[in-house]
């Protein structure tokens, strides 16, 4: 079963939602084991200090690297090798690539900072890949810790109900090579506040269905994302209001939407 570590000051803080929602069934269902380590039980004085002030000067308090390199030698012996990953905002963006490597992972360690971050001798020492959710800021490693991990529990077989869902996720559309965002979704009342549903998905016509969805994600992507898109991407007229043909290929299975 693959086994995620959290290394963090507060395992008490993310407990409840490790242990809840779809990570809480992953668990009971035997998919998943996370298990959540105070590297501070790794200190080396009796106050269980783990940070200090910064050589050089400055504000702020640096992790030690002690605790750290202490608690991954420990949870090493005990199940073996974690490849081992660092929440930094100057690391490597997070996307869904690493997420599928992850996903597939016997042994996951995610290191959480806090105060200025980590010594920088632990990048060296724990051949560490330092990896961050984005071009923000928050005060620890532990929210990003978690939308790793759900992002990779979510890809491992069995934990999402109907597989195909993952599949038909923004950014897993990997048709030709190209990642697209996610179509819009419809459910009930066909009409809301005087917006009714997209006809075509009324239709019954999986392979219009298809088509339309198909155009919708490359026209939000193109507009919300086009960093993602390769140069030169063209996006078809529209299937619902012109006569209904198809753009590219139409999908193999019947999506997992079509009525
Ligand atoms: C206040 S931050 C340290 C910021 C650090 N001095 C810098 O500017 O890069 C404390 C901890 O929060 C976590 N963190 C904050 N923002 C993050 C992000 N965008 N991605 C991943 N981890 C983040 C890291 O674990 C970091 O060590």
């Amino acid at each position: 079963m693959p086994l995620f570590a959290i290394l963090t000051l507060f395992p008490d803080a993310i407990e409840p939602y490790v242990r809840s929602s779809i990570l809480g069934l992953a668990q009971s269902k035997g998919l998943l084991e996370v298990l959540l380590v105070d590297f501070r039980d790794f200190a080396r004085d009796r106050h269980r200090t783990v940070d200090d002030r910064p050589f050089g000067g400055g504000p702020g308090m640096v992790l030690r690297p002690e605790p750290l390199v202490d608690c991954i030698e420990w949870l090493e012996e005990r199940h073996g090798r974690f490849r081992r990953l660092a929440l930094c905002p100057g690391g490597s963006p997070l996307r869904q690539p690493l997420v599928n490597e992850l996903a597939g992972e016997q042994r996951v360690a995610l290191l959480c900072g806090r105060y200025e971050g980590f010594d920088a001798r632990i990048r060296e020492i724990l051949k560490i890949e330092e990896v961050s959710v984005g071009d923000f800021v928050v005060a620890g490693g532990e929210l990003p810790a978690l939308l790793v991990l759900e992002a990779a529990a979510r890809l491992i077989p069995g934990v999402l109900g109907d597989e195909r869902s993952a599949q038909e996720d923004s950014f897993a559309q990997t048709e030709g090579g190209m990642e697209l965002l996610d179509c819009p979704h419809y459910t009930r009342p066909r009409v809301y506040r005087g917006l009714p549903v997209p006809e075509v998905l009324l239709s019954g016509d999986h392979r219009a269905i298809a088509a339309w969805r198909r155009q919708q994600a490359l026209e939000r992507t193109k507009t919300i994302r086009p960093d993602i898109l390769p140069d030169g991407t063209t996006i078809p007229d529209n299937p619902a209001t012109n006569s209904g043909a198809a753009p590219g290929p139409a999908p193999d299975s019947p999506s997992k939407h079509a009525p």
